[in-house]
């Protein structure tokens, strides 16, 4: 991208009309698979975008915190699933009664003992179970979620589906296997719970990488967040393309210590240090596909140009962070840029508090 003059670097970027694209992309493919698309709105944490989900056809958002459910809930954005095992305090059970006022709103639960803390909701609460299909994080085995559900059951919480994230989808190849492991769990712990006198039960998988491999009819709604914008990660996974990029964070060429070596005012503090191990560096650039963050401190960054070196001292490039939830999550508003000015600023409104990130 070329700036129109005037931006202070580093940047936070997004690319409207590319940002539209995706979403349109994403919920004609869940429309036509027959998914319902719940997007995680922890990649955005911006109002605007959590709108155009609702009006492209999302039946409702996952967010992480009750904080992200505080900042996005209201207006048409009213059935929020917190897709989070909420360990509640005294606090956060106040909280979520006040949302359940005037949202729809269900929480994830993988244990009896979660549970019993929200008894005082009941009546106004769902719970979703979750459950592990291979990423080892949270989350019961699928034959252990009758447990979980009898729990809600007991303290009248109405137990409204099975939930599973497949976050091993995020390694080179281990897609198609993902899906399958979520496809398998889901299905799995949904039969059990039936059979138990439970449902109907909603079963939501879905990560930005298997998204597109998730099993229709096992699979009943899919959750990814971070296909709003994509990522290095998407692109080194081969899940996106550099066309499909839609935030960047835009930089000043502030060094050139050798031909083939540029240093960006640019760094960890802008893009976030997320790097996982099959990563080729700390991040991209959109504009020069060859390039690679060697190196990240705090204020730069890095790049090897492994290319004719044709960018100059004072250039603007383009950088496309390696996790862009994080990256977003480090500042307050995103700049939206169309057809190279900056038309709009949108606040990162869920951001903020530290039980709101
Ligand atoms: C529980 C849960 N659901 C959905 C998502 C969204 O997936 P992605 O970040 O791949 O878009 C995440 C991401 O971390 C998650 O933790």
């Amino acid at each position: 991208v070329t700036l129109a003059g005037g931006l202070q670097t580093p940047a936070t970027c997004v690319i409207a009309e590319r940002l539209h694209k995706n979403l349109e992309r994403m919920q004609s493919f869940a429309d036509s698979a027959g998914f319902g698309l719940r997007p995680h709105a922890k990649t955005h944490k911006c109002t605007e975008i959590a709108r155009m989900q609702i009006r492209l056809g999302s039946h409702g958002l996952s967010v992480a915190t009750v904080g992200e459910a505080e900042a996005l809930g209201g207006g048409a954005i009213d059935d929020l699933f917190v897709c989070f095992p909420i360990w509640a305090d005294q606090d956060l059970v106040s909280r979520l009664g006040a949302l359940t006022d005037t949202l729809r709103i269900c929480i994830g639960a993988d244990s009896a003992e979660s549970v019993m803390r929200l008894r005082s909701l009941k009546g106004r609460l769902g719970i979703s179970v979750e459950i592990d299909c291979g990423l080892r994080r949270t989350g019961v085995q699928p034959a252990a979620a009758l447990g979980v559900a009898r729990a809600a059951r007991e303290v009248g919480l109405t137990v409204e589906g099975v939930f599973t994230f497949p976050g091993h989808s995020y390694a080179p190849g281990m897609q198609d296997e993902a899906a399958a492991d979520e496809a398998a769990a889901l299905e799995e712990a949904a039969a059990v719970m039936l059979q138990d006198g439970f449902g109907p039960l909603v079963r939501s998988g879905g990560s930005t990488p298997s998204a597109r491999r998730a099993h229709p009819r096992t699979v009943d709604e899919l959750r990814p967040g971070v296909y709003v914008f994509n990522d290095a990660q998407q692109i080194e996974l081969g899940v996106a393309g550099f066309d499909d990029i839609a935030l960047v964070v835009v930089a000043t060429v502030v060094s050139r210590p050798e031909p083939g070596r540029i240093v960006l005012d640019a760094g960890s503090k802008v893009l976030g240090q997320d790097r996982p191990s099959w990563a080729t560096g700390h991040g991209r650039l959109l504009d020069y596909p060859d390039a690679r963050i060697r190196g990240l401190w705090e204020h730069h960054a890095v790049v090897e140009l492994n290319g004719p070196g044709t960018i100059r001292l004072g250039d603007l490039v383009a950088v496309v962070p390696n996790h862009v939830c994080t990256a977003v999550n480090l500042v307050s508003e995103l700049l939206v840029v169309e057809a190279a000015s900056v038309v709009d600023r949108w606040a990162v409104r869920a951001r903020g508090g530290h039980d709101h990130r």
